[in-house]
């Protein structure tokens, strides 16, 4: 238990030093494209948790998505993913909506998820087998649903990518609506509560989905990519999040699509 209580303070000391940092001015740099921000608090929460988790636990290895553990090539001993700020652009843009995201894994099983919603200051947590909780509150079960009466979250870009569009626009056409919060994490939280029915993605990285897909399994919810399969805590992959119902439902929409699997594959390779 120690390794988790000690994961809970060190996300909440990490929202404060964010919420502090905020109050000064921070540096806006783009990074692949210009519609790909980071900030220096992106640099900087990571660089707070990186050293803190070392000083603490000094043989336990960490990948960050701002540059920590590009080394690690394998899942063996204690591995903390961390995103020091999970909705850049929402940080940047409307400085809320943003979350800090850090998953524990053992030998390359779940172990703990945690999600802080930072203004908001909720911490979303869970042990692999012991539950999830929004602070201290027990969250239920996911329920079934099907698609024509469920919100599921979806960003528009992949609706309208070459090779993909169509097979997403399909899933738009037949849910009841679409919600694009611009955040992961946050959407895992929210599928993992029934506020949104599923979350998908055509391409996240691990840091994305490390915690969240521990604390949507706690609520009885599943984790694949878009095809089906399991995805990995070391690659990036597309991610299909819901409840079991509707992520049966969901994946026929793309196992069934020669187009879509090509492109999958393309941008992912086989597994
Ligand atoms: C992004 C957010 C966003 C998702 C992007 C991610 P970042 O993370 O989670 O919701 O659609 O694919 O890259 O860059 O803000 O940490
Ligand atoms: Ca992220
Ligand atoms: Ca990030």
């Amino acid at each position: 238990m120690e390794i988790y209580e000690f994961g809970k303070e060190l996300i909440n000391e990490a929202g404060d030093f964010i919420r502090k940092r905020m109050l000064e001015d921070f540096r806006v740099d783009a990074k692949l494209n210009p519609n790909d921000l980071v900030t220096d608090v992106d640099h900087e929460t990571e660089a707070f948790i990186y050293d803190r988790i070392l000083e603490r636990w000094p043989d336990h290895r960490i990948i960050g998505e701002e540059g920590h553990g590009t080394d690690v090539e394998d899942t063996c001993g204690i591995l903390w993913i961390v995103d020091p700020i999970d909705g850049t652009l929402n940080f940047v843009h409307q400085l809320q909506n943003f979350a800090i995201s850090i998953g524990v894994y053992i030998d390359g099983e779940p172990y703990a998820g945690f999600i802080l919603d930072v203004m908001n200051d909720n911490l979303y947590h869970a042990g692999a087998g012991k539950g999830a909780y929004k602070n201290d509150t027990r969250l239920g079960r996911v329920q079934d649903t099907s698609l024509a009466k469920s919100l599921v979250a979806l960003n528009s870009n992949w609706v309208i990518k070459e090779g993909i569009g169509r097979t997403f626009t399909e899933v738009v056409r037949d849910a009841r609506s679409t919600r694009s919060y611009g955040s992961a994490a946050l959407d895992f939280v929210n599928t993992a509560q029934g506020i949104v029915s599923a979350a998908l993605f055509f391409r996240l990285h691990p840091w994305d989905y490390a915690a969240g897909m521990i604390i949507l399994a706690e609520t009885g919810g599943i984790t694949t990519n878009l095809l089906g399969e399991e995805i990995s805590i070391l690659n990036r992959d597309s991610v299909l999040a819901g409840n079991p119902g509707i992520h049966e439902e969901l994946q026929q929409y793309f196992i069934h699509d020669e187009e879509f699997i090509t492109s999958h594959r393309k941008a992912h390779g086989e597994k």
